[in-house]
């Protein structure tokens, strides 16, 4: 791919606005020398201002979502794009979100630009466990883990019944719950379908990819083996 429409794609402009950069002596290589848009250079060697490019497509990341931001390009408030660098919302390809928290969920948020990756961790087929603490309204009554491991459990408005979900309690009203699924407000619903009520809700892991100590609001890049981790379940 020509130099101008690779560093368009990446979001640093129009194909018109990176040939400006190239003209201004903006893009060069890691010495210093410039570059010029038909020159041919290995992706890493090159700079913008001194600064490496983005990386190349292919890119997967994670992100602690944190309470109160939409898992939308666009809306009227806080969106989860707002937390990383601008061009990362205007590259090609895409960034996407893979499946999404809700506003009020926090935790573990995979963005990738890999579409066949992204079908991959949400395809039931699949069966990537997504595990999700949660605090209650009410005190645990002692029969959710065998509702929600029965796969007969239908949900309000549903025909379907939901894939079998285990349960493990961790206090009277804490409870970590892994789903293969990602039906709407699914653990919300399943909770309430208990008589319960969500309070907080926060997701930990992704197959074998755990949140670990990411700080609410910061992400990271993934490299292949933390991508492979998804696919070893937790
Ligand atoms: N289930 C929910 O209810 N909300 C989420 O954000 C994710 C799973």
């Amino acid at each position: 791919m020509k130099l101008v429409k690779l560093i368009a794609n990446l979001g640093y402009g129009s194909r018109k606005d990176v040939t400006q950069l190239f003209r201004s002596g903006r893009i060069t290589d890691a010495e210093g020398e410039v570059l010029y848009a038909d020159d041919v250079v290995p992706y890493e060697t090159i700079r913008v201002d001194d600064e490496p490019l983005d990386p190349p497509p292919g890119l997967t990341l994670m992100m602690n979502k944190p309470l109160g931001v939409t898992c939308s390009r666009k809306d009227p408030g806080r969106v989860v794009y707002d937390l990383l660098p601008p061009r990362y919302r205007v590259r090609t390809p895409a960034l996407s979100t893979v499946g999404r928290l809700d506003r009020d969920t926090s935790g573990l948020l995979l963005f990738t630009d890999d579409g066949a990756l992204l079908h991959r961790i949400i395809s039931p087929k699949a069966s990537v466990t997504k595990v999700y603490e949660a605090t209650l309204a009410q005190e645990l009554r002692g029969d959710e883990g065998e509702l929600f491991a029965s796969g007969t459990l239908l949900l309000e408005s549903e025909t379907e019944p939901l894939a079998p979900a285990r349960l493990d309690v961790l206090g009277p009203r804490h409870a970590r719950l892994g789903v293969t699924e990602g039906r709407y407000h699914q653990v919300r619903r399943m909770f309430a379908a208990a008589g319960n009520h969500v309070e907080t809700l926060q997701r930990v892991s992704v197959g074998g990819l755990p949140l670990g100590a990411l700080p609410a609001g910061e992400w990271r890049v993934l490299d292949a083996a933390d991508v492979a981790m998804i696919f070893r379940n937790g």
